[in-house]
């Protein structure tokens, strides 16, 4: 089961920029692509990076601090050093407001 959370509102979230935002304790990243929303952890998976403070191209973010690239809409590692892919995070619109769905603990 997985529990939406109110994030943002969906003003907030420009085209091409990244966003820290808290989402029950949990550091998640937020953008937005092509008009899609997307949110995927703000952890790097190499050694926890800030990616909210990486550089976005397209779809394609760098690490701040070492390069990896990810895939923001998949959260697909496409350049190491990085092996592991992101957690991405579903998402809800409702009232133009962002929710993002977090698994739900047992
Ligand atoms: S922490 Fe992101 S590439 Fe090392």
């Amino acid at each position: 089961m997985t529990e939406f959370y109110k994030a943002a509102r969906l003003e907030e979230i420009k085209e091409g920029e990244l966003y820290a935002v808290e989402v029950d304790g949990e550091p998640v990243c937020l953008t937005k692509v092509e008009g899609q929303i997307c949110a995927f952890t703000d952890n790097c998976t190499h050694i926890s990076g800030p990616l909210n403070e990486g550089e976005l191209e397209g779809c394609t973010l760098t690490c701040p601090w070492h390069g990896a690239q990810f895939d923001v809409r998949t959260g697909k590692v496409l350049r190491g050093p990085a092996r592991q892919d992101l957690h991405t995070y579903s998402i809800k619109i409702e009232d133009e407001t962002i929710f993002v769905g977090l698994p739900e603990e047992e």
